[in-house]
């Protein structure tokens, strides 16, 4: 059974009350209870991590080098500058989706530009909290494909 990390950045532990115009009602709770219940219909096993630390996430996807085979990150503002996030993805070489809430293309221009994207094998952005849930079946389909 495929392993998958699903894993969120800064601020993403707000879900439900910040901004709900923007990022929706739901919390990350009820997110990742959303993911489980595809992962099921999957058949991949999932397990989830949040930090407001950049360098918490980047020990997380080093340790995820002995027990996952794909991420799926919401990098939260990380996604627009951080390198070392960016690094730590391509280091690792595990195939990660990158996802968000929203449609960072259409808001301020400093969120039309992912640092991360480039090292990911894509990006799912704008469609609320089926973004994970579409990120999830990207990622479950390519690892599928890589197993072939
Ligand atoms: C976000 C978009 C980012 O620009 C923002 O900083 C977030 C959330 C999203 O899911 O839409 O924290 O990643």
């Amino acid at each position: 059974m495929k392993r998958i990390l699903v894993m969120n950045g800064p601020n993403l532990n707000l879900l439900g009350t910040r901004e709900p115009d923007v990022y929706g009602s739901q919390t990350l709770d009820d997110i990742e209870a959303a993911v489980i219940r595809h992962a099921d219909e999957l058949g991949v096993s999932v397990s989830f991590f949040q930090s407001n630390h950049e360098g918490a996430l980047i020990d997380r996807i080093h340790a995820a080098r002995n027990d996952e085979d794909g991420i799926v990150i919401n990098p939260g503002a990380l996604t627009h500058y951080s390198y070392a996030l960016r690094d730590a993805i391509a280091g690792v070489g595990i195939p990660a989706v990158e996802v968000h809430l929203s449609n960072i293309a259409s808001r301020e221009d400093f969120r039309a530009v992912s640092v991360v994207a480039p090292v990911c094998v894509g990006q799912i952005s704008g469609f609320g909290a089926d973004s994970y849930i579409r990120g999830l079946h990207a990622l479950a389909d390519y690892l599928a494909g890589e197993a072939r």
